[in-house]
C-alpha cells in the first residue's frame, strides 16, 4: 500500500490548499463569507485536515513528520490571515453601519401635539375654583341613583307632576340615571353636620327632545350651604358673585320666581343673552335672558330628610348648568355642538 510519491502529492495538496485559502480569505468581502472560508480550510472537518488521511500511506516517520509540520504551518498561516481579515472586515462593517445609521441630533424633533380640555370642562374647573375660594368643598354623588334620593327624599312624592319635568332613564323601577345633582344634598346632610358648604359637579340625564338649549346628558354643579341664619340674601349674594366673577362685573343676573319641590322659595337664575344682548334670538329662545340654573332655600322637609333640624338650621341650594355657562361665554348658538366632538369646533376654545 505504501506509495512512493504519496508524500510529494500530499505536500503539493497542502501547498495548493494554503494558496487557495489565502486567496479565499483576501477575497472574502464580508464576515459571513470569511466564516465560510474558515469552516472550509481549518477545523476538524476541513479540507486541510483531510490531507492527514494520507498518513498511513507514507513510508517513514520522517515523511509523516514532514507532512504534519507542513499542515500545521499552513494552518497557522491561514489562521493568522483569517484573524487579520476578520479584524479588517469588522472595522469596515462597523464604519459602514455608523455611516448608514447616522443621526443628526441637531435636527428639530417631531412636535408632539398637546391636548386641551373640553370647553365645558374648562368652565367646570373655573367654577370649582371660584367656589373653593369661597370656602366650598367638592364632593361627588353617583350617576346611577335611587328614585328615593333623586325624587322622594327631595319632596317629590310618587306620581307628583313635577316628576314629568324630569323624566329620565330607569335602570329598575326604583333605580334611575339621576336627573339632577340634588340627591347629593341628602347624601351630604346624612354624612356631615352643619355648617355645610359643598358643591357637587357631575353629569345628569333626562329623557329630553334635544334642541339648541337642551341636552339629554348635561353637567350640573349642585351647591348646598346649611348653617344657622342662612337667608335668601346669602343665596343671591353668593350666586351673583359667582356669575359675575365668571362672566365679568358688567353682567346682569336675574332671579325669577320658580317652583321646585325641594326649595321654598325657589328661583331660576338668568343672565342676559350674549348672542343678542337681550333682544331675543335663537340662542335664548327669544327670551333675551338665558337660564343658568335653579336655586332656592332648602325646604324644611328636605332638611329633615337629611337629618338636620329645620328649627335650628336653614340653608340654600342651587344647581348650575356649566354647559350653558360655556355656551354663553363662548357665544355658542347651539349646545349640541359641545357634544359632537368635532375638533374643528372644539379647537377654537383651546
Ligand atoms: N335640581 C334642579 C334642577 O335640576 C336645580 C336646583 C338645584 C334647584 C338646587 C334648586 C336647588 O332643575
Amino acid at each position: 500500500m505504501i506509495d512512493e510519491r504519496a508524500i510529494d502529492e500530499a505536500l503539493r495538496q497542502v501547498e495548493q490548499l494554503r494558496a487557495e485559502a489565502l486567496q479565499a480569505i483576501s477575497a472574502a468581502e464580508n464576515t459571513s463569507r470569511l466564516e465560510e472560508a474558515r469552516i472550509r480550510f481549518t477545523g476538524k472537518k476541513s479540507v486541510l485536515t483531510a490531507v492527514m488521511q494520507i498518513m498511513p500511506r507514507l513510508r517513514s516517520n520522517d515523511e509523516r513528520k514532514t507532512l504534519g509540520a507542513a499542515v500545521n504551518a499552513a494552518k497557522v498561516e491561514i489562521e493568522t490571515a483569517l484573524e487579520d481579515r476578520r479584524l479588517q472586515l469588522g472595522r469596515r462593517e462597523l464604519e459602514a453601519r455608523l455611516e448608514a445609521e447616522r443621526v443628526d441630533v441637531t435636527l428639530p424633533g417631531t412636535p408632539v401635539q398637546r391636548g386641551y380640555q373640553h370647553p365645558t370642562l374648562q368652565t367646570m374647573r373655573e367654577l370649582i375654583d371660584i367656589f373653593r375660594q369661597m370656602g366650598y368643598a367638592v364632593v361627588e354623588g353617583p350617576e346611577v341613583e335611587w328614585d328615593l334620593y333623586n325624587f322622594q327624599l327631595l319632596n317629590f312624592p310618587p306620581d307628583h307632576p313635577a316628576r314629568d319635568l324630569q323624566d329620565t332613564f330607569y335602570v329598575t323601577d326604583d333605580m334611575l340615571l339621576r336627573t339632577q345633582t340634588s340627591p347629593a344634598q341628602i347624601r351630604v346632610m346624612r354624612e356631615q353636620r352643619p355648617p355645610i358648604r359643598v358643591i357637587v359637579p357631575g353629569l345628569v340625564y333626562r329623557d329630553e327632545a334635544e334642541d339648541a338649549t337642551h341636552l339629554s346628558e348635561f353637567f350640573q354643579i349642585e351647591g348646598l350651604a346649611v348653617d344657622t341664619n342662612i337667608t335668601l340674601a346669602d343665596l343671591k349674594g353668593t350666586l351673583t358673585e359667582v356669575v359675575q366673577r365668571f362672566f365679568g362685573r358688567e353682567r346682569g343676573v336675574r332671579f325669577r320666581p320658580h317652583y321646585f319641590p325641594f326649595t321654598e322659595p325657589s328661583a331660576e337664575i338668568d343672565i342676559s343673552c350674549f348672542a343678542c344682548g337681550g333682544a331675543g334670538c335663537r340662542s335664548c329662545g327669544g327670551e333675551g335672558w338665558l337660564e343658568l340654573g335653579g336655586a332656592g332655600m332648602v325646604h324644611p322637609i328636605v332638611l329633615e330628610n337629611g337629618g338636620v333640624d329645620p328649627e335650628v338650621y336653614s340653608g340654600f341650594a342651587f344647581g348650575l348648568g356649566p354647559d350653558r355657562f360655556t355656551m354663553m361665554r363662548g357665544n355658542i348658538t347651539d349646545l349640541r355642538l359641545l357634544r359632537h366632538g368635532d375638533v374643528r369646533f372644539l379647537e377654537q376654545f383651546n
